[in-house]
């Protein structure tokens, strides 16, 4: 079995991206003595320094890694060493000019950023192995080695590429997906799977088959649905590739790729299948200023990569002391602002908080973006936050290894995304993500802790399950949803579910095909509201319950399920918009239109009840309350996103480990502050 948290790690991880390369050496010894006065544990190197470490094809020159290394070693900072594939040198590409991805509309990108990877090219495969195995065998055995991280971000920001190369590669991945590797036998299954039939597609050979590149009208969805998860397996492929090597060569190190979970960050992975394939589960995260609450999207990002190590414990690898530079306008974080960010992450389930970067570049694209050290230099709130934010984690390093306790589950499909957002869907201003986001954001102000689960996973361990559309859902994923609720679970799920199968194909019969049984009921037709259209929605006793919905409406037939609130006005006026199916001895709600924030928060509340889930006590919707439990206790985290010092009722006495002090009864949480308590055994 790989080791699953890093090497000689006795505290949490707390440091950043750390480029040295950018520097005069001299500098070197300032930052290692600062990392010390901050209490810096471990940082990433090496991310982008393939061009230093390998300055012409097979030259070597690892000397100022072999200094670097040692540096930290004396210094007593772990290192997690990257695999600098996410940026061949330009050399490589002088060799391999196919190597640079091409876009859907056809244009080769150019070299002169990073990520410019195909990575189906056969010279970039070779090219990242040997750097791979030439790194384990030179540090796989070095003191300061601590976890190994492979490549940057796969998927970001090229999510796919639409070369001849990748036809070929495709061609072979639909040869082994649809013929166990025969091409002849496969072509008939392809033909079928993407309903060829419609529009005349049929293909009489897989060489006649390529990227979905860009079409005069609406592309074959069924063809782009299997193009990105060939995207996705492919980058796995690559990733694999250089996690056996470092597996074989330097065993003992545990092995990761830093994912970028949050749903508006990256689009383009299956984090449940890459999960799987990593040591260590690790992510990037960084606030979106677009107005909406950032630490509820934190929390959400938070939420799913817990849930994608499967509940175990993983690493913030990267996340910001302030503003970032990519965005439209980037805003400094607030005073208190990095340490509420860093500890609701370690909340739920991160061993420690990382950040890009350790030392403010002065060059390049990112001389703007936040580090620990800004160009300020020391004398900086930045700073002196960071120093703090050190000493916190390090009075919290006993609770390494518990895991976040949840309280409910939420479905989350990354290939049900990629078939909803295709062209020509019943309405463009439906947006699964959207819901997601909605439906979250309604469990978080009800203080309860999310897991995500796959649409097939055993949900017998939670009380309530929520389902944002779920349009993709196999039989297998609808038998999964029946038996839990049969078996006494509570179900919430939103319209656009059920409705096609893994090929993007409606399930036989009425809507929703996968889900009609589970919810007792049809759906005769879809009828998505105009923008800016809204409808009410008259309660159980016939009276206006206050509830709206926009976006869309469908002609829902019963059968089984009992209506609970109705359409008052617009297309389906009198006819069922909430229903509410008892089955076996659990209870499965339906909710045919979006919902605003108020209502989804009363049908929950009425779900929840059938959950037999207690309202938590008063608390302020931005005070946060997550626990952590495992071999050393119990600890309750309650964050105060909010200006007003707030009280948290607590589950028992202890001690409160960032202030040291003896805690009963309720907890006084100073506005903007983090106290994490640690119950009495
Ligand atoms: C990440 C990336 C880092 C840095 C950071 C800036 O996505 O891994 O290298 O670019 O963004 O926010």
């Amino acid at each position: 079995m790989p080791e699953t948290t890093p090497k000689g790690l006795t505290r949490l991880a707390f440091g950043g991206d750390y480029n040295p390369e950018q520097w005069p050496e001299s500098v070197w010894q300032e930052d290692v003595r600062l990392m010390r006065e901050a209490g810096v544990t471990m940082v990433s190197v090496g991310v982008f320094s393939w061009a230093l470490l390998e300055p012409e094809p097979g030259r070597y020159d690892f000397g100022w890694l072999d200094r670097l290394m040692d540096l930290l070693h004396t210094h007593g900072i772990r290192a997690d060493l990257a695999t600098p594939t996410a940026a061949p040198p330009a050399w490589f590409y002088r060799d391999h000019p196919d190597a640079l991805p091409v876009s859907r509309e056809g244009v080769r990108y150019a070299f002169g950023s990073r990520a410019a990877i195909c990575h189906s090219n056969a010279g970039y495969r070779a090219a990242a192995a040997r750097i791979t195995t030439e790194l384990a065998r030179r540090y796989g055995t070095h003191p300061a080695l601590a976890l190994w991280h492979v490549h940057n971000e796969y998927g970001v920001p090229v999510s796919a590429c639409y070369c001849d190369g990748c036809a070929a590669h495709f061609r072979r991945w639909l040869a082994g997906r649809y013929g166990a590797g025969d091409a002849t036998a496969a072509v008939a299954a392809v033909n079928e799977a993407w309903g060829t039939a419609f529009w005349g597609q049929r293909y009489g050979s897989l060489d006649e088959i390529t990227p979905p590149r860009l079409t005069p009208t609406a592309c074959n969805p069924a063809q782009q649905l299997d193009y990105r998860r060939f995207a996705d397996a492919t980058m796995r492929e690559n990733y694999t590739a250089e996690r056996d090597i470092l597996h074989e060569l330097a065993p003992g190190v545990p092995v990761t790729t830093n994912f970028m979970t949050a749903l508006s960050q990256c689009d383009s992975v299956d984090y449940w299948a890459w999960g799987r394939e990593t040591d260590l589960v690790t992510n990037d995260h960084y606030l979106i200023t677009d107005g909406r609450r950032t630490h509820v999207n934190l929390a959400m990002a938070a939420d799913l990569t817990r849930s994608v190590a499967g509940g175990a414990p993983w690493l913030l690898l990267e996340h910001s002391t302030s503003g970032v530079n990519w965005q439209a306008r980037n805003p400094a974080k607030r005073p208190g602002e990095m340490a509420r960010n860093s500890l609701a992450h370690v909340a739920r389930g991160s061993d420690g908080a990382m950040f890009f970067q350790w030392r403010q570049s002065r060059r390049g694209a990112e001389k703007f973006h936040s580090a620990m050290l800004p160009h300020a230099g020391t004398d900086s709130r930045v700073w002196r936050e960071a120093v703090r934010l050190g000493a916190d984690l390090d009075s919290l390093a006993g609770l390494r290894g518990t895991r976040t306790v949840p309280d409910v589950a939420m479905l989350w499909d990354w290939q049900s995304w990629w078939a909803q957002n295709l062209e020509w869907r019943p309405s463009e201003d439906h947006d699964a993500r959207e819901r997601a986001d909605s439906f979250y954001e309604a469990l978080y102000d009800r203080h309860l802790t999310v897991d995500f689960a796959h649409p097939e996973a055993d949900l017998s361990a939670y009380p309530l399950v929520v389902v944002p559309a779920l349009y993709l859902a196999t039989e297998a994923a609808g038998r999964a949803l029946r038996t839990y609720a049969e078996n006494g679970g509570t179900l919430v799920v939103s319209y656009f579910s059920g409705i096609v199968d893994e090929h993007d194909a409606v399930h036989p019969g009425a809507h929703p095909g996968a889900l009609r049984d589970v919810l007792g009921l049809t759906v005769e037709e879809f009828s998505p509201l105009l923008a800016g259209e809204s409808v009410r929605l008259t309660g159980p006793d016939g009276a206006a319950a206050g509830l709206t919905g926009d976006v869309w409406t469908e002609f829902v037939v019963p059968r089984g399920a009992e209506t609970v609130w109705t359409y008052g006005d617009g297309p389906a006026a009198g006819r069922p918009a909430i229903t509410r199916h008892r089955i076996g001895g659990g209870t499965a709600w339906y909710v045919s239109t979006r919902l605003d924030a108020a209502a989804l928060d009363t049908v929950l509340a009425a779900a929840c009840d059938d959950a037999g889930i207690a309202p938590r006590a008063e608390l302020p919707r931005d005070v946060e309350v997550v626990r952590r439990t495992g071999d050393t206790g119990t600890y309750l985290f309650a964050i105060n996103h909010t200006g007003d010092d707030a009280k948290v009722p607590l589950d028992a006495p202890g001690t409160e480990l960032l202030t040291g002090e003896r805690v009963a009864g309720r907890l006084a949480v100073p506005a903007g502050a983090v106290r994490v308590v640690r119950a009495d055994a």
